[in-house]
């Protein structure tokens, strides 16, 4: 096991229940190191999701992540990348409620698209979306397994 960081983020069709899934969060032994409330434009939410360019639901994907405000939070704890895309579960809500009926996805979402929660699919994902959202939170050792994660 290795202590890391990882970005999770509530989409907008969950900002309401974000108390909620916080507690869940807490609850699984990650902890919240930093958190913000954001609204991001069109641009940002672009940005962010580049790497989904071209795809079939980009223009969607990207629309929606930028129609209200969402919350994201630094999680850190042992193997948190996993640890997170565990507790969240399958992207799509549908498949979330089959396979991991207890998951954030299959509780808070509905679909593929309206599925509650993001979570970084690597550490370095993690370590440029963190430094998206928190452009002054220090991340070290962005090169090796992701030991020593903070500094
Ligand atoms: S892929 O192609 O396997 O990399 O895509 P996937 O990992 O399944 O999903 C990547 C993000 O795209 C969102 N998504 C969608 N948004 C809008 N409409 C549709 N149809 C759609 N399908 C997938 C999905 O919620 C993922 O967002 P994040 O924030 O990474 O969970």
């Amino acid at each position: 096991m290795v202590f890391q960081v990882t970005l999770a983020m509530v989409k907008p069709d969950a900002i309401d229940r974000a108390d909620d899934i916080v507690d869940r969060v807490l609850a699984s032994g990650l902890a919240v190191l930093n958190r913000r409330r954001v609204r991001l434009t069109l641009e940002q939410s672009t940005e962010l999701y580049m790497e989904h360019y071209g795809k079939s639901f980009f223009t969607e994907l990207v629309a929606f992540m930028s129609s209200g405000p969402v919350l994201v939070m630094v999680l850190a704890g042992n193997d948190a990348v996993s640890a997170w895309r565990d507790l969240i579960g399958p992207t799509d809500s549908v498949k979330a409620r089959e396979v991991a009926p207890k998951s954030i996805r299959a509780l808070f979402g509905t679909d593929n698209r309206l599925n509650a929660v993001h979570g970084s699919d690597s550490l370095l994902s993690a370590y440029r979306e963190i430094k998206f959202f928190f452009p002054t939170f220090v991340v070290a050792d962005t090169q090796e397994s992701g030991s020593n994660a903070l500094s």
